[in-house]
């Protein structure tokens, strides 16, 4: 199939503590693999912005890795999409230090990550507060124009359009408009509890979870009081949310029918769910823990993939630092 090269695409993914979770994988990572094959595709690893969260390096290193394997595993293929970890171009940093200086701090101060941050009353880094403008710069160094994510990342994205429509303004075309790819039926995938599947709320079922403790999550998943005769909403129910997500489109309707009959509980219906996560994620988890335990295969994919992405963003920083007026003259 030839690729749409007008159309580049480009994601992130943070490194934090645990694997990456059934959201991570539904609302974005999963549609990473689809517009591989028809796009020029860029995903990262964005371990400068896990700075703000993980603060031992082992460890972060450790979660980069992880996901690094998790990408792979999900049938990213490195030889058609450019993977990389943020950190390994210090561009990044540069460009979004250039970012800073053109973007109106006021409108940082309302991010809702920094926003729910205080009002958790969280200790705040200033990287917090910083954290979009990171993200624009991940975008533009590398001039994406699409950017699937989930509907969380809408805000940073909308910033990130501010940001360049005001670049191009001052200073010429540099930057694409990036659009946002965020699908209506993944946008927001719930949780065990209901809410937005994070692991900040501690309601996630990681995405390579053992089957044991797969089966042991789902079935922890929150429903209404209802009894087996009574007939159920699928549309409303946590469980079935999911399922479609997983099911094919007979399996879907069958199992809605037997919400609507009665006479069906919901152990029976997460004991479905569970199926049919479990045949699409058990070949994903063998391919993960494979990767996993080859750290040295996994730099040397990350290597490759920084190698590539450095050459795109040589070519627009020195675009920018030509029209901004910094450094010698090309
Ligand atoms: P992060 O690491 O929090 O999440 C990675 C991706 O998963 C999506 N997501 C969800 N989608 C639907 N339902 C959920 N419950 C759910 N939970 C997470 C997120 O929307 C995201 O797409 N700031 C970003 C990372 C980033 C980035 C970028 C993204 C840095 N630079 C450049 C795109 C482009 C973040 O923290 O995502």
């Amino acid at each position: 199939m030839s690729k749409d090269k007008k159309k580049r695409v480009l994601s992130g993914v943070q490194p934090s503590a645990g694997q990456v979770h059934v959201g991570n994988y539904l609302g974005a990572m999963k549609r990473f693999v689809h517009l591989a094959k028809e796009h020029e595709t860029f995903f990262c690893v964005v371990d400068l912005h896990a700075l703000n969260t993980v603060k031992d390096g082992k460890e972060l290193r450790g979660y980069t890795h992880s996901l690094a394997a998790a990408y792979l595993a999900i049938g990213i293929d490195p030889e058609e999409t450019v993977l990389f970890r943020q950190s390994d171009l210090p561009e990044v940093c540069e460009l979004s230090w250039i970012l800073a200086c053109n973007f109106p701090l006021g409108l940082l101060e309302r991010g809702h990550a920094l926003k729910d941050a205080r009002a958790k009353g969280d200790k705040v880094d200033s990287g917090l507060m910083y954290y979009p403008i990171l993200m624009a710069a991940d975008i533009l160094l590398y001039k994406a124009n699409l950017i699937p994510v989930g509907a969380d990342q809408k805000q940073h994205i909308e910033m990130t359009r501010e940001i360049a429509q005001k670049m191009n303004l001052a200073y010429g075309e540099i930057f694409p408009v990036p659009e946002p790819m965020i699908e209506e039926a993944t946008g927001v995938i719930p949780g065990l509890d209901g809410r937005k599947m994070s692991k900040s709320y501690d309601n996630y079922i990681g995405l390579f979870e053992t089957e044991k403790k797969l089966k042991k999550k789902v079935m922890k998943i929150v429903t209404d009081s209802l009894g087996v005769e009574d007939k159920k909403d699928p549309q409303a129910c946590n469980v079935f949310k999911l399922y479609k997500l997983f099911a094919d489109e007979s399996q879907q309707a069958a199992l809605a029918d037997k919400y609507s009959a009665g006479g069906m509980g919901y152990g029976e219906a997460k004991l479905d769910l569970f199926e049919v996560m479990n045949q699409e994620l058990a070949p994903l988890r063998e391919s993960y823990q494979d990767w996993v335990s080859r750290p040295d295969d996994l730099e040397d994919v990350l290597r490759q993939g920084a190698k590539k992405a450095r050459e795109e963003a040589a070519d627009t920083m020195a675009e920018l630092r030509n029209a901004i007026g910094i450094g010698p003259l090309p």
